[in-house]
């Protein structure tokens, strides 16, 4: 009788994400630090990627898989390798590029890994993850069920449940006429709200909202690895973190609030019209 291969342990494999992480984010800041780095555009001319997004993703697919050769592991910059382990990594090296050019702090490594067969419906589960900021000295990790924490501390979302003061943060397509459209639904949240952040990382503003640095994040257009591994750390500390019709975050949008405030942030983006924007 074959002996089934043990799962591994959500901590298990925060621990590699993180070990993994702290040599990326030592990349980038050796790469920040060096200066001159090649630049090309993907997507639209606003959409950039460095030498060192490619690197940083092919050093954390080489210590990841080093250790775990039989996982699969989807990357920003092409990597696509499948599982037969059950276990699939999703990476962003570098969230936030344009932050990154600029030196701006809000950029992160961002490492989440997911558990394929862990959920009766089918449906790949984050149990682990990691978004760590180099220059804000910041390593967010979660694992399921093991909350949230910021450089090994507890931390937790905000408790503010009525819009009016609510800090609400967002992001923007690299389309151009998304960006439009995006735009003009935040002309009408802005008046309804404390005020509106545009930190330039999905990842870290998930975390920022896993530590109450802003009330809410809400972006429509994100792609897997930008939002997998901060999903899990603001659901950890307590948010919601879900489509406008509460089904489970993906590309066409992410709300991520305290529980209080989540439902009202909701119907405020549906009246203006976030959900075809
Ligand atoms: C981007 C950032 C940004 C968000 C964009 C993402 P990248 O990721 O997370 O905050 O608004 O939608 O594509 O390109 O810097 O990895
Ligand atoms: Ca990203
Ligand atoms: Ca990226």
């Amino acid at each position: 009788m074959p002996i089934a291969t043990p799962s591994p342990s959500p901590a298990e494999l925060l621990d590699l994400a993180t070990r993994t992480a702290e040599n990326a984010a030592h990349l980038l800041v050796d790469g920040l630090r060096r200066g001159g780095l090649t630049v090309d555009t993907k997507s639209s001319a606003t959409d950039m990627v460095t030498e060192i997004d490619r690197a940083a993703e092919s050093l954390i697919a080489e210590m990841i898989l080093g250790e775990r050769p039989d996982d699969g592991l989807v990357g920003e910059e092409g990597t696509n390798r499948p599982t037969s382990s059950g276990v699939r990594w999703v990476v962003d090296p570098i969230d936030g590029t344009t932050n990154y050019l600029y030196g701006h702090p809000g950029f992160a490594v961002s490492i989440a890994a997911e558990i394929l067969d862990g959920d009766p419906s089918g449906e790949a589960v984050t149990v682990a993850g990691v978004v760590w900021v180099p220059l804000l000295d910041e390593v967010y990790t979660a694992t399921i069920e093991g909350g949230a924490h910021r450089n090994g501390a507890s931390i937790h979302a905000s408790v503010v449940t009525d819009p009016a003061t609510a800090l609400v943060a967002s992001g923007f397509s690299y389309d151009p006429d998304r960006r439009r459209r995006q735009a003009e639904v935040l002309t009408q949240v802005l008046p309804q709200v404390r005020d509106l952040r545009r930190m330039g990382a999905a990842s870290v503003d998930l975390c920022s909202v896993a530590c109450g640095r802003v009330d809410a994040f809400y972006e429509r257009g994100l792609q897997p690895w930008d939002h997998a591994a901060g999903a899990l750390i603001a659901r950890e500390a307590g948010a919601t973190v879900a489509t406008l019709d509460g089904g489970p975050p993906s590309t066409a949008c992410i709300l991520a609030a305290n529980p209080g405030l989540w439902p009202r942030l909701s119907t405020m983006l549906s009246d203006a019209g976030a959900a075809d924007a």
